[in-house]
């Protein structure tokens, strides 16, 4: 599903990301830990296309999103990535539903189709209750399932999620690793997901550690 292959990212003269290979495939959930500045955020901005290496690939789906055009790159990513990030960057203006509608205007869904399929997601994430709540009308727990089902509206094939349980405690940390369990089961979708929990990361399929901007140990969990 995705193949990266000897990515580097150098900052001056130190590089964050120092050669770094590894595939996830269809339906595997592959976590990403290791200690602070290790280069995990780095490695998935360039993995998602967010961020250009100095050198290597990225393949997902077997197109090498990293030499599209800027346009056709983005539209891509618009409709084959998702992204979750630590802080979930909601717009506070907007009801919950409307935040998960926005990948949708975006890709030009009509309105009244966009709705149904973001209060459907947001059933999903359980907040089929909370659709007209603004974001600060919203716990943090609950503040990252809508950004949770802003990622996955569109179906992406990849999730790609960067500690998206870091500010959570630790029965809402579970929930939202639940929840990507029960997504990959059920839409067979692909999860890269940075984490600082062991515990969450040992059930995910596989986990690779990185340190000093390499990948150093790779983990089978059963
Ligand atoms: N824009 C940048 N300019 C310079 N150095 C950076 C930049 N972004 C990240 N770094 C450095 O790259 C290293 C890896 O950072 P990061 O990928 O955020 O690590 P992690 O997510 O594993 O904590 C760190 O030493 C960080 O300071
Ligand atoms: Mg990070």
């Amino acid at each position: 599903m995705l193949a990266v292959s000897h990515l580097y990212k150098k900052y001056a003269d130190f590089a964050a990301v120092n050669d770094v290979s590894f595939s996830v495939g269809k339906q595997e959930i592959l976590s990403i830990v290791g200690p602070s500045g290790a280069g995990k955020s780095t490695l998935l901005h360039l993995v998602g296309a967010l961020d250009k290496p100095d050198a290597g690939s990225v393949l997902i789906a077997g197109v090498d999103i990293l030499k599209l055009p800027s346009k056709k790159q983005a539209r891509f990513r618009n409709s084959n990535i998702g992204f979750v990030f630590q802080f979930h960057h909601l717009l506070p203006e907007f009801t919950a539903l409307e935040n998960v509608c926005m990948p949708l205007w975006i890709n030009g869904t009509q309105k009244k189709d966009a709705a149904s399929q973001a209060g459907a997601m947001l059933e999903i994430v359980g907040l089929g209750g909370r659709l007209e709540n603004k974001p600060s009308e919203l716990s943090g727990g609950e503040q990252q399932r809508v950004a949770i089902a802003r990622a996955l509206v569109t179906r992406p094939s990849v999730v790609m999620a960067d500690e998206p349980t870091g500010n959570l405690d630790s029965a809402n940390a579970a929930a939202v690793h639940d929840l990507f369990l029960h997504l990959r089961k059920t839409t067979g979708q692909t999860f890269i997901m940075i984490t600082h929990n062991d515990a969450l990361a040992a059930m995910t399929d596989r986990t690779l550690t990185m340190r000093d901007g390499k990948i150093v140990e790779e983990k089978i969990n059963n």
